[in-house]
This record gives structure tokens, sequence and C-alpha cells, in this order.
């Protein structure tokens, strides 16, 4: 249910940027792969990046991550919704791994955490992301647009997991996030 307030924050985001933008700019114009920036409070627009299955934000990598890269995602053939991630070569030539969507769990799914699967199970929504202007929105079976992206701080300083529906934020000092297909200096 859309409870919680960063996701009413949101949404009012989302009618005001209706309200002001002509319903031909509704839909962000078709790019054929674009990265995605998280802002939030004192997340100014860092970069999501793939490291050992999750999608994290920030400069860097784990220290201790096997394989970590920035992510250039792109729509399927067939399926806009659907976004497929290949590592950027640009910044993150070594990496290997191909075949990977992304992820946010599911309703039911007993963990929170966003990441990339080649094999999504029944815990992982693949399909249905889009944007609103810049923004990254699921749009679920029953229409809802839903953002409820959260960043949770790691051991590592300026590293954070990105999270979904994360909501004991007392607890573990998550921090609301947007999710934008602009980086700071174009936003
Ligand atoms: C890949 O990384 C470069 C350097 O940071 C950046 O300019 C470019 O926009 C990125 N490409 C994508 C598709 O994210
Ligand atoms: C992503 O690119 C930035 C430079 O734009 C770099 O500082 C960072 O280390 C890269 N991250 C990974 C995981 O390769
Ligand atoms: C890195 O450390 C984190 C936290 O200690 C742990 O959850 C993760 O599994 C480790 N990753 C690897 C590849 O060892
Ligand atoms: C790529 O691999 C080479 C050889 O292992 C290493 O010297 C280089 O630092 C790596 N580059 C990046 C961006 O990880
Ligand atoms: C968020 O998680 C709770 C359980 O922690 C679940 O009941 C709820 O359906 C989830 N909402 C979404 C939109 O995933
Ligand atoms: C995908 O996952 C299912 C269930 O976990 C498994 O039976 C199947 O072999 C996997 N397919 C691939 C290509 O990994």
């Amino acid at each position: 249910m859309l409870v919680n307030s960063p996701l009413v924050g949101l949404l009012l985001l989302a009618a005001s940027v209706l309200a002001s933008a002509s319903p031909l700019l509704a839909r962000a114009a078709s790019t054929d792969s674009f990265g995605l920036y998280a802002y939030g409070s004192g997340i100014g627009g860092l970069p999501v990046f793939y490291s050992d299955g999750y999608a994290y934000i920030g400069y860097g990598s784990p220290l201790n991550a096997s394989s970590s890269a920035n992510v250039t995602l792109t729509e399927s053939p067939g399926d806009s919704t659907t976004w497929a991630a290949s590592p950027n070569i640009t910044t993150s030539s070594n990496a290997t791994w191909s075949d990977k969507f992304f992820y946010v769990p599911s309703p039911q799914a007993p963990f929170h955490r966003v990441g990339f699967t080649s094999n999504s199970t029944s815990y992982q929504i693949t399909s249905g992301f889009t944007f609103y202007g810049h923004f990254t929105f699921l749009v679920t079976s029953s229409g809802a647009w839903e953002s409820l992206f959260y960043a949770k701080p790691t051991a590592y300083s300026g590293i954070w997991e990105l999270m979904w529906n994360q909501t004991d934020e007392a607890d573990s000092g998550v921090v609301p996030l947007t999710l934008k297909n602009s980086a700071p200096s174009t936003s």
C-alpha cells in the first residue's frame, strides 16, 4: 500500500511534474542505454553499480567484492519495461558478466535488496520499470506507480546498498531515494 511518507512525497512530486509537463513529455525520450543515479538527503546523484549480483550506489566498490562494475541499462527488445544490465565499459572494462536484468523484490519477498539476475525467481520483479520524466518507477500489474528505493549504509564509506520497500528507517539509517536516468550535471 502507498503508506510511507517518502512515497507520498514522490507522488506529490510526480503530480507536480504532471501538472507542469506536456502530456507528450510524460515518458522520457527513448534512450538506447542509460545509467541510473540516486538522489536523496545527502546523496546527490551517486551512480548505481553492480557488485556480486547486488545493486549499490556510490563510487568505487565494497572492498571485498569479487566483481563490481558501473552499470549500463538497456530496454529489452519487445519489453521496454525489462532492463538488461551490462558493465559500463567506459569505466569498468574488466567486468565480464552479461545477461542480467535489473530487479526489485516482490511484495512477498523476504528481503529488500535490489539487484541483477539472469534467472529471476518469483521474489524478483524484472518488468514494469519505466520513467516519468527522468524518475524511475515500477508500474505494478494493478497499475500503481511505485518508487520505494532506499539507500542503506555499508561498512564502506560512501558506498550504500540499494534497497526497495525498506521501512525500518530508524533502525538502519536508511535514506529514501529517487532514481533518475540523469547524472547530477545534467539533472
Ligand atoms: C558510462 O560511464 C561514463 C563515464 O562515467 C559516462 O559518461 C557514461 O554516461 C556512462 N554510460 C552509461 C550508459 O551509463
Ligand atoms: C564507476 O565509475 C566511476 C567514475 O565515473 C569510478 O570512480 C568508479 O570506481 C566506478 N565504479 C566501479 C564499480 O567500477
Ligand atoms: C563482503 O562483506 C559483506 C559484509 O561483511 C558480506 O555481506 C559479503 O557477503 C561480503 N562479500 C564477499 C564477496 O565476501
Ligand atoms: C583491469 O585488469 C588489469 C589486469 O588485471 C588491472 O591492472 C587493471 O587495474 C584493471 N582495471 C580496472 C579498471 O579494474
Ligand atoms: C513492502 O514490504 C511489506 C512487508 O515488509 C509488504 O507487506 C508490502 O506488501 C511490501 N510492499 C511492496 C510495494 O512491495
Ligand atoms: C533458473 O532457475 C530455476 C529455478 O531455480 C532452475 O530450475 C533453472 O535451471 C534455472 N535456469 C537457468 C538457466 O539457470
